[in-house]
Order: C-alpha cells, then structure tokens, then sequence
C-alpha cells in the first residue's frame, strides 16, 4: 500500500508518497512534472551502486533520457567545493529550466543537489528520492538545502521545495543498522516534539522499526512525514512553529562540530544526544518534570542511541567550545541562545533569550571541561 501525504503549500504544494517498490514506479510518478522528458539523476557511489541501475530502468521505461551526476559519498561533499562541481556538471549536461534534478539518497545529496536545484539557472524543479530513513523522515520534506561551511553546518542555502517527494521503504533494506539507528533520531523526534501518543508507540514498537517490519516502519515514515508536512505548511521559512523540528539540534550540532561532521558521531546520533540533552536541560530550568526527561533518555537510549556527552567520541568536551557553536547557530541572535525545550513528552517549546552561562553550567554538571 502506498501512503500519500500532501504538503500543503498552495501552487508550490506536492506530495509525499511512501511505500514499498515506489523506484519501479519512479518514471510514471515523475512524468507528470516533467515539462520535457529529460532530467538529471544526482547521487552517491555508493546509492548509485546499489539502486542505480533500477531507478535508471524504471525512468527510461516512462520516456525519460537519463544523466547522472554522481559524486562521492559523505558529508564533505556538502561544500562549496561540491556545489561547484554538482552545477559545473549539470552545465556540461546542458540541462535546462525544462528539465529536472532528481536528488537520489541520503540527507547530504537531497542537501546538496536540492541547493544546486534552487540556484542553477535561478531555479530549476527537483525531485527527491530519499535512500535512508533520516532523509524520508526529514530532509527529504520541506524544502530546506543547504551547504556546510566553515563557521558550521547548513549555515549556507536556500529554502526550495521540491515537486515531489519518493520514499521507497524497500530501499532501506540495504542500509546499515547504524544508518537506521541515526534516522530513528529523527521519527522519535516528532513524538518527543509533539505527538506523546506516538511517542509511547515508539517505546512499544521501536524495536520493529528498526528490524525494518513493514507494517511498522511504514507507519513509522508516515506518522513523520505527516507531522513535518503538518508543521512546513503553517510555518514553510521557520518563523514560529518550525523551529520546533530543530529539537536536539543546537546541542547536536555543537558536538558534530567539535567531532568533524564524519563517522564519529553521524548526524543522527548527534540529535539522539541533543534530544535527550535538552530535555534534561528543560529538567534542570524546571520546565519539565525529570521523569519525563528520563522517560526520554530511555526510548533513546533503547534504540542504541547515545544520550550523554559520554556516550560520544571524543569525551570530555570543553563547554566554552560547545557554546560557542552554539552561538554560530542560525538561531542565535546577540549573544543569547534559542534552544527548542521541553515541558514535558511531546511538549517541545521554543525558549528564545536562553543565558550561554546558565547553558555552559549545566554542560559542566553533565560531564563537560571548561
Ligand atoms: N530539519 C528541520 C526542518 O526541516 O525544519
């Protein structure tokens, strides 16, 4: 069964559909957007390897003439270095307004080739097809891409949304156990941000999820991407409500700085930690009961997931330095914090004004040096 989820973005809208053996039907589900039957397919070796030649059949058999951009797997690529390269080789294919871009895999090409879409020729249509399940939860939907640059991560980008969005769960069959755990992070986000009764069907059912039972994941994809699709069309630039799809992220994105963005600590793992980090952080200020923050921990913890600055390569860090990323973050404004807090399971909140002392005191008391 395919689920379709709407993102209700007036005449930018599009649709999610999620289900299993969706590559096969990838050539007649695009057609519809293709104004000429020519498009550009950006991937990873390591995607392209795997499912490359089935997506390329699927899209041939609908009519279409398909290039490939592939590029070199990992998050290096998310640069400037590898946006140059991405566009100066869609130039060479002479790809047009007309055609389209097709971002096939992870979270760093749907990144990468979404912002190469956004500014190639100022603006040329894309479609993404996720290959992990943090990409179907989350990159995938809502138009964010972005590269990474030295001050920090995403910090470079464009709002571009796509024409649509493919999950094919039978892809994620092929992905690491490790890869599984990091996209994880991202579906018990939602229940921790806003949905407590998918939060306790998480706690009763991660386990399946994450074996990859269809039925399970299916729902697991689907409950996501309905709340993000819920959450982008009220709220498409961040303004207000979308910031709290960032839970986890501040204090996650301050310890994938301090461990280089690699193998160390994946993106995913880095907002496990995160989320269970502002929850006790929530805890510490009062504004959620610690057994919620504890509750917390343990689903996290339960997926294989880390939960504390220990639990992380590369312990002890120095809290001066993770506040400082901290204050490099695109929500960061004069020197005080915004943290996506909790006051309690499924009751994230935006806390604007959050004092960096008060944020480098309580990293002490959980492990970190000055
Ligand atoms: N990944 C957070 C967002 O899309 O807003």
């Amino acid at each position: 069964m395919t689920r379709a989820i709407r993102v209700g973005l007036g005449e930018r809208a599009y649709e999610v559909a999620i289900g299993a053996g969706l590559l096969d039907e990838a050539g007649h589900r695009i057609a519809p957007f293709a104004r000429r039957k020519r498009l550009a397919v950006v991937s990873d070796e390591t995607v392209w390897g795997l499912h490359g030649a089935r997506l390329t059949v699927a899209l041939e058999a609908a009519g279409f003439a398909v290039a490939s951009v592939i590029i070199p797997p990992g998050e290096q690529t998310k640069s400037f270095e590898g946006l140059a390269d991405v566009t100066d080789r869609l130039l060479a294919l002479q790809l047009d307004r007309g055609d389209l871009i097709v971002a096939f895999g992870g979270g760093v090409v749907g990144d990468l080739a979404g912002f190469a879409a956004a500014i190639y020729k100022r603006g040329i249509d894309f479609v993404q097809i996720p290959t992990t399940l943090l990409a179907q939860v989350d990159s995938s939907v809502g138009g964010k891409t972005a590269i990474d640059v030295a001050a920090g991560k995403n910090l470079v980008g464009a709002f571009h949304q796509p024409r649509l969005v493919l999950a094919d769960l039978d892809v994620l069959a092929s992905l690491p156990a490790r890869e599984m755990r990091a996209g994880y992070a991202e579906v018990i986000k939602y229940g921790l941000l806003g949905d407590f009764g998918f939060f306790e069907w998480l706690e009763a059912n991660g386990a399946k999820v994450l074996a990859r039972e269809p039925e399970a994941l299916a729902h697991a994809v689907a409950r996501s991407v309905e709340m993000k699709a819920e959450i982008v069309a009220e709220d498409e630039k961040e303004q207000g409500r979308r910031a709290l799809l960032n839970l986890g992220h501040t204090f996650g994105h301050a310890l994938e700085a301090e461990t280089g963005y690699g193998a160390a600590l994946l993106h995913g793992e880095a907002v496990a930690a995160g989320q269970a980090i502002a929850f006790r952080f929530s805890a510490a200020r009062g504004d959620c009961a610690r057994q919620d923050a504890e509750r917390a921990e343990r689903a996290i913890a339960a997926a294989g997931l880390p939960t504390r600055l220990s639990d992380v390569p590369g312990h002890p860090f120095s809290a001066d330095r993770l506040v400082g990323h901290m204050a490099q973050d695109k929500k960061a404004e004069g020197g005080r914090l915004t943290f996506i807090l909790a006051r309690g399971l499924g009751q994230a909140f935006v806390a604007r004004d959050v004092d960096a002392g008060l944020v480098r005191d309580f990293l002490l008391a959980e492990g970190a040096r000055p």
